[in-house]
């Protein structure tokens, strides 16, 4: 919180740094992000504070920050009793204007965990707290910043260093932190903050009597720098956005008295009230938007050819059990996500959990890169941030079960053989996500010797997920509940749906006999893959793309030659060990060294017998990108394992993910395509928030581009008819 009233006695910052103007520094275009750049001031006290090199002013009080943040924002927004009186699975959003140094995400984070020690009711409640900011504070900065907070409120330094472990790339758009023993969950929206209100989904046009409602926020944190050193956090069009999220009873809070931001207020529906300020501070502002909640109207809905989310008013039914048809790593990935927030699921599989595409012995988690300008908006990037944060979790609770890593984090090397991306391109990344290495580092860390290493891309974080890892463990999750059902039939009534199907019944003799069964529930998802239309004809008929991985155990003297980390070529390939749990899906044997190499592409084929050309193919594919390996790889290929499966591709090679059209409880998480295992986790969000009626970490634009009702899709589809 900003205080340009306290002396400045002395800095740190270069001399332009302070100067109540913007930086002269070029400005960036407005999808790639600049930095803060951070000086700090001392009082006469001799305590330290952060300031903006952009805008000259303090991010919050040298005198006692967390108090004032405390007071400003969290008592003036009435938290701790709103807070305290939510009901069970009910999510209130906090939106804020400028994350600076997170110090009022900390106190929110606080003063939540606090109350839920105290308040068992609120085990399923969940607080969203969505943050814009422009400038984000570079990691070593913050955490300069930070550690003066966790010696000055020791009770923060334990979710100073979670927040600091998570903080993102600083790459352009939504990058969802989820603090998950807390039912916490943080948007960091880096860009500006209008541009990033505006992306907010929400939708209320469509009045066909649904139970659930759009996403609204609950309070508002207006804690831009002062309106005279920054008017663009008081503008018009900011207003204008909070009256677009607000509805009756949202509440607003600021330091700042100026005219321009009660005019702003007020103009935009709220009542605004002057209070005591904090400390020697004479007033603040608080806000309310006028109206009572009860006169909100009771049905809005959801536009279905755009992917409209709808939310949960307090009073209104959450669904509390779901059906998820398929078992693979989208079906799985949406069960854990919905099971995570407080719900029961009931995932079911015509053959067995990963018996389709997903069922691979180990799955690459590494990008196709774009240029950075267009980052904010490609899947691709956004799910591979996000799904590796939440692998590195899922590792955390597989080491305390004693289970084989979800993630192993090996690292990966593209030789930008098939790649759109060049080394100046990756130089714009920030090192942690994407980087090129020196050809000496390359050839040290993959142990290639005579390949031009020159140009690369190396991912740090990257590496190879175990899926059948990842299934073990999401299938241990308490409100998850796992059976074999091949379903038949969808029948959706007003208050709930049946799916309906058979189930094998008997022993091992008798294994062709089938039962019907049925389940009901409030929702289902419908989760299989490139079989899904037929399920419901409202899905499009997807592309088939068959594709087989190869692998086999190399000799103790072919470990030494080969790539020691995965490789990106035209194909991949990698390194590995066989881990417990692998042989149930796939012939490889615990402990042992298995070497893989991906994988063939046959479209318009959807079936997965397993072909000795596709092993050679995979072979030939690896030996003509990386010529030098020919002598370490056996060539005869036909002692080597393979799993064959099938991708599923829409023409715009976008995932379907949302509600279907006219319906009010099916939904579709499917057409992952090639990168299941970097997609489905994002996705699984987005549909667990157009569920819940919260706001997705995807902007509206790209929600409707993922919409399974885009009329792209199916007038292509009427086309082919
Ligand atoms: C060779 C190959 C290599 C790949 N490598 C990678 C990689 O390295 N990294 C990566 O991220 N992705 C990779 N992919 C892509 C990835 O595997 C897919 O994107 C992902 O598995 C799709 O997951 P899914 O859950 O949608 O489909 P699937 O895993 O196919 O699951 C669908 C499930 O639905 C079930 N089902 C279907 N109909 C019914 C019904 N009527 N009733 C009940 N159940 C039903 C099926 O039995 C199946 O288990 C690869 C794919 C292939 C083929
Ligand atoms: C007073 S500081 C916020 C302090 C912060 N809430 C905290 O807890 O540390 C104001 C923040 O707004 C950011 N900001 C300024 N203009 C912005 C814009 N147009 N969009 C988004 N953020 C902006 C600044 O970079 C700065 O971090």
């Amino acid at each position: 919180m900003p205080n340009s009233a306290i002396p400045k006695v002395s800095s740190t910052a270069s001399p332009t740094s302070h100067k109540h103007t913007k930086s002269s520094k070029k400005p960036a275009a407005p999808d790639v992000i600049t930095p803060a750049k951070i000086a700090w001031q001392t009082d006469d006290a001799g305590n330290q504070a952060p300031v903006s090199g952009e805008f000259g002013d303090v991010y919050f009080s040298h005198a006692d920050g967390l108090a004032e943040s405390r007071h400003v924002f969290l008592a003036h927004n009435n938290l701790p009793e709103r807070l305290a009186n939510l009901a069970d699975k009910q999510c209130f959003t906090i939106a804020e204007l400028g994350f600076g140094t997170g110090l009022n995400f900390l106190a929110t984070w606080q003063l939540w965990r606090e109350l839920r020690e105290q308040q068992p009711h609120l085990a399923n409640a969940r607080l969203h707290f969505i943050t814009t900011e422009k400038y984000p504070i570079p990691l070593a900065d913050l955490t300069q910043i930070l550690s003066l907070w966790a010696q000055r409120a020791p009770d923060l330094a334990e979710l100073i260093d979670e927040l600091l472990a998570n903080y993102p790339p600083l790459i352009a758009g939504c990058h969802r932190l989820n603090f998950i023993a807390d039912n916490i969950t943080l948007d960091i929206w880096l860009g500006d903050a209008g541009a990033s209100l505006a992306s907010l989904a929400t939708f209320d046009n469509l009045n066909n009597g649904s139970a659930i409602k759009r996403p609204y926020i609950d309070a508002w944190f207006l804690d831009g720098f002062a309106p005279s050193c920054n008017e663009s956090l008081w503008a018009e069009s900011i207003f204008a956005q909070m009256q677009r999220l607000s509805r009756a009873g949202t509440t607003a809070a600021t330091y700042s008295c100026a005219g321009i931001v009660k005019r702003g207020l007020q103009a935009h529906g709220f009542s605004i009230k002057k209070v005591k300020g904090f400390g020697r501070k004479r007033e603040m502002l608080t806000a309310v938007m006028a109206g009572s909640a009860d006169s909100l109207p009771d049905s809005l809905a959801q536009n279905d050819d755009n992917n409209i989310c709808v939310s949960p008013h307090p009073h209104d039914h959450i669904p509390s059990h779901t059906v998820v048809i398929g078992a693979g790593v989208a079906g799985l990935l949406t069960a854990w996500t919905l099971a995570n927030r407080g719900m029961t699921v009931t995932i079911v599989d015509k053959v067995a959990p990963l018996a389709g595409a997903s069922g691979n012995p180990r799955a690459l988690l590494a990008p196709n890169m774009t240029p950075i300008h267009h980052v904010y908006e490609h899947l691709h990037s956004i799910g591979y941030l996000y799904s590796g944060k939440l692998y590195r979790y899922f590792n955390q609770q597989a080491a305390l079960q004693q289970m084989p890593l979800i993630l192993e984090q090996t690292g990966t090397l593209d030789l930008l053989i098939k790649t759109n991306i060049g080394t100046a391109q990756i130089a714009d990344y920030p090192d942690e996500m994407a980087t090129t290495i020196t050809a000496e580092e390359a050839r040290q860390l993959s142990g290639l010797n005579i390949q031009d290493l020159t140009d690369n891309l190396y991912l740090p974080k990257s590496g190879l997920i175990n899926p059948q890892a990842l299934k073990t463990l999401i299938l241990k999750h308490p409100n998850i509940t796992y059976q074999q059902l091949s379903v038949t039939n969808i029948q959706e009534k007003a208050d709930k749906v049946t799916v309906t199907g058979d189930k094998k019944s008997g022993g091992a003799s008798d294994n062709n006999s089938q039962t019907p069964a049925t389940i009901c529930a409030d929702n289902v998802v419908i989760c299989a893959a490139y079989e899904s239309h037929q399920l419901d004809n409202r899905i499009v008929k997807c592309r088939t793309i068959r594709g087989q991985l190869s692998w086999f155990t190399p000799t103790t003297e072919q470990i030494a030659r080969l790539p020691k980390l995965p490789l990106k070529y035209s194909g991949y390939c990698a390194p590995f060990i066989g881990q417990h749990g692998d042989a149930e899906i796939n012939y490889i044997n615990e402990g042992q060294p298995q070497f893989l190499l991906g994988a063939s592409f046959v479209d318009a084929d959807a079936s997965i017998d397993i072909r000795e050309e596709e092993n050679q193919q995979n072979y030939d594919k690896l030996l003509e990108d990386i010529p030098e390996l020919s002598s370490v790889l056996p060539d005869d290929t036909s002692a080597w394992q393979a799993r064959a499966g099938v991708r599923t591709q829409t023409i715009d090679y976008h995932p379907l993910v949302g509600r279907l059209a006219q319906s009010r409880r099916i939904w579709t998480l499917s057409a992952m395509g090639a990168k299941g295992y970097a997609l489905a986790p994002i996705c699984a969000e987005v549909l667990a928030d157009m569920m819940l009626g919260c706001f997705a970490p995807l902007s509206a634009v790209m929600l409707a581009r993922l919409s399974p009702n885009r009329a792209r899709l199916h007038k292509a589809q009427k086309a082919t008819i």
